[in-house]
């Protein structure tokens, strides 16, 4: 049982994340309570979630050259389209959002949404800080925070992409995606 859900929330906004849960671990009031560690290490390099002020950061960052590109819808998102799309993705118990802040500078944003079994992930780097090694990154430290399925659709000249799960040992197949060829990569 969550006993200060509005706490942890709190905490995991600022890149704190639930490290562990200590069963039944401490008497309180009579009973034996669950702990719950969240920690965060001082490092330059986190994930936090992301709430609503990062609107306009995502919408500035999906509208890239890129992004689109690499998408598969690859016209411009319009911004009333995008209010209604973030409010409902931040609000939803399928979809988790981060944000990776480097040397407090928001540097790229990583999803997952449910899909059946599995959890898609989309993400991406600010173009000004592609090629540092971020988009490995980024992957390893959403790895870190969950053990969900996930599962990635990615076109097959996005060559650095395709690098970025080869190096985070994704499994590759191929695939077919709204009549494209596609490469998929799956972590158990
Ligand atoms: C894909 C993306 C997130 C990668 O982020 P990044 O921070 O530039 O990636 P990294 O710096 O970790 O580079 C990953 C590897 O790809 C390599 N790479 C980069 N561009 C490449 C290219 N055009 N061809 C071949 N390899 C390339 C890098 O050299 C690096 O390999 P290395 O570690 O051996 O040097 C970023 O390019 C991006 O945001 N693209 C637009 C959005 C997108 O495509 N998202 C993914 C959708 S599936």
């Amino acid at each position: 049982m969550l006993s200060r859900p509005h706490l942890y929330n709190v905490l995991e906004s600022v890149g704190f994340y639930k490290e562990a849960i200590l069963k039944e671990h401490c008497c309180f009031e009579g009973n034996f309570i669950d702990v719950i560690i969240h920690s965060k290490i001082n490092s330059l390099l986190y994930l936090r979630k992301a709430n609503s002020d990062d609107c306009k950061l995502f919408f500035d960052w999906a509208n890239d050259k890129d992004v689109r590109n690499n998408s598969f819808s690859p016209e411009s998102i319009i911004w009333e389209n995008h209010k209604a799309w973030f409010e409902n993705k931040i609000n939803s118990n399928q979809s988790l959002l981060f944000v990776l802040i480097y040397n407090n500078v928001p540097v790229g944003q990583i999803r997952l949404d449910k899909e059946g079994d599995v959890w898609v992930l989309d993400y991406s780097i600010d173009k000004k800080y592609r090629g540092k090694g971020l988009g490995k990154k980024i992957i390893q430290l959403v790895l870190e925070r969950t053990s969900k399925p996930i599962k990635a659709v990615v076109k097959p000249a996005n060559f650095a992409s395709i690098k970025v799960f080869q190096q985070n040992n994704f499994l590759m197949t191929e695939g077919v995606y709204q009549n494209e060829r596609v490469l998929i990569f799956n972590k158990k």
